[in-house]
């Protein structure tokens, strides 16, 4: 590996009097894939931004290719060859694919006027960089979120970077395209590119890092090579305890909650059967654009479906938008929770209680100290790092975001649960905590339904799984006569025989 091509010495930043990060030490090396790693809250993000420009430190040393930078803004970290993915993807939703694309290019030629064929040319050119393929002309906001992620990586690897940031990258991706970025990954490497990557999907750590770098609560906890920290170890000093996996097997499974008969939404998914008893845990899987998150919409009324029957405790009920769902005590966990689930300028308590609030209403007033202690208790339970409920979300981070979701909905004290990737960019502890929640609910009754493509998450949370390929129920298996190779083989292999036919 190469010389030294970024280096902080003693980083400390602030917000509002309290510090991030109080004295951070780093030292990547130039063909190097360095993993930053620790729970959410504990300054990854903030760091990163220090590293770009975004954020002045309060006191520390950078220095990038041997030169101390000072006073510096994001666009001389880019001339000085760093190229960053942000978490919230940083992309502009009212330009185009392509203009996304090409707009360091753009900037960094000092061209005022952007020229609408160069951009394509160059926002082609790295589509088939990634082996991506999108409409270049369509507006980003109107994309998803996998697609916007994909947007932010074609503008960062095109760049001519020569350290390149991913704050977790692959949050939104299938496993083929995780593939596709990994492979593009270590090419960069063996051309001598230092990167530093942030992801809380652990066997992404072993699959890509050299070097590891674990942060706590702001300071340097564990560094070194990636080869000297086994996964419990790693889990420890990120966390400051062990995470023991454990199986949830309700040995108990009570009368019926949910019945769904023949659901259909034409085009998007036919003739879904299943069922769902007290105690238990349904999973739901398959591909991106299988249906999975369709039947989720469907069951909340996002996307109603066109035929076919829902019964919520043996009543046939009717759902045609959220109104019906949320009056039947059905809650979602939507999956794009940056644009469906937050007020970000609002603060945490207006946000938990925002889909409960009809229970905080006492003789016609608002119960302004009840909200803050359910919002604080939530604080307590799903370990968000906060002051208080009160500063807005937009404070806090990425991940303590999402937990803030899940408490709104959670704080609704609903019948039926449906969660569309729960735990996507929540650390290991996090999550682990988040599942105990959910075996706890279904012991008092909730009925749950985990949507997720994460396997292992299926297998240790619910005890029965439904594949989806294709809008179809390609499979239903007890969690105990499964686990994650057979449930990848089913969903990959599957497909893959499908596309080389
Ligand atoms: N703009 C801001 N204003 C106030 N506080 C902030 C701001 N940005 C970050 N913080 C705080 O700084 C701390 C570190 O946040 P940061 O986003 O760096 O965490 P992270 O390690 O990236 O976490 P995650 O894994 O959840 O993304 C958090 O307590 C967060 O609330
Ligand atoms: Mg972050």
């Amino acid at each position: 590996m190469g010389e030294v091509f970024l280096e902080l010495k003693g980083i400390k930043k602030s917000f509002d009097g309290v510090y991030a990060l109080k004295g951070v030490n780093l030292t990547v090396k130039k063909g190097e894939v360095h993993c930053l790693a620790g729970v959410n809250g504990c300054g990854k993000s903030t760091l990163i931004k220090v590293i770009s420009g975004v954020h002045a430190a309060n006191e520390g040393e950078v220095y990038i290719d041997g030169k101390e930078m000072k006073n510096f803004s994001p666009m001389d970290a880019i001339r000085q060859g760093v190229q960053v993915i942000y978490q919230d993807f940083a992309v502009f939703p009212n330009l185009t694919v392509a203009e996304n694309i090409a707009m360091n290019r753009n900037m960094e030629s000092s061209n005022k006027l952007i020229n609408w064929k160069e951009s394509k040319k160059i926002a082609t050119e790295a589509m088939a960089k990634i082996g991506a393929h999108m409409d270049l002309d369509l507006l980003v906001e109107q994309l998803s979120v996998a697609n916007k992620q994909m947007v932010a990586i074609c503008r960062a690897i095109l760049g001519e970077a020569k350290l390149l940031i991913l704050d977790e990258p692959t949050t939104a991706l299938t496993a083929k395209e995780v593939d596709k970025l990994f492979t593009i990954i270590k090419n960069l490497k063996e051309k001598g590119i230092a990167i530093v990557i942030v992801t809380h999907k652990i066997d992404e750590v072993y699959d890509i890092a050299d070097k590891l770098t674990i942060i706590r609560n702001g300071e340097n906890v564990a560094s070194g090579d990636i080869k000297d920290f086994d996964q419990p170890a790693f889990v420890k000093y990120m966390t400051g305890r062990d995470i023991v996996k454990t199986n949830f097997r309700p040995t108990e499974i009570g009368e019926e909650i949910l019945k769904v008969e023949n659901l259909t939404r034409k085009g998007v998914f036919n003739n879904i059967n299943f069922r769902l008893q007290k105690g238990e845990v349904l999973g739901i899987t398959g591909l991106l654009g299988s249906g999975r998150g369709e039947i989720g919409d469907a069951l909340f009324g996002i996307a109603p479906a066109n035929s076919g029957d829902i019964y919520l405790h043996g009543k046939k009920i009717g759902i045609k938008n959220i109104g019906d769902a949320v009056k039947h005590k059905i809650a979602y966990v939507p999956e794009d929770r940056l644009t469906q689930g937050l007020f970000l300028e609002r603060s945490i308590a207006d946000n938990t209680v925002a889909a409960s609030i009809k229970y905080y209403f006492a003789k016609g007033m608002l119960q302004f100290k009840e909200m803050i202690d359910s919002s604080d208790n939530w604080i307590k339970d799903l370990n968000i790092v906060a002051k208080s409920s009160r500063p807005p979300v937009k404070t806090l981070s990425g991940g303590n975001q999402q937990k803030v979701v899940i408490a709104k909905w959670l704080n609704t004290k609903p019948e039926l649960l449906i969660l569309n990737g729960p735990t996507v960019g929540v650390d290991i502890g996090a999550k682990s905590d988040i599942h105990g929640i959910l075996h706890r609910l279904a012991g008092e009754g909730v009925g749950i339904i985990i949507i997720s493509d994460d396997l292992s998450e299926l297998v240790e949370n619910c005890n029965r799984i439904i594949v989806v390929n294709n809008g179809k129920i390609q499979a239903e298996m007890n969690s105990s006569d499964t686990d994650e190779a057979k449930l990848s083989e089913l969903l990959n292999g599957k497909a893959e025989q499908e596309a080389s036919r």
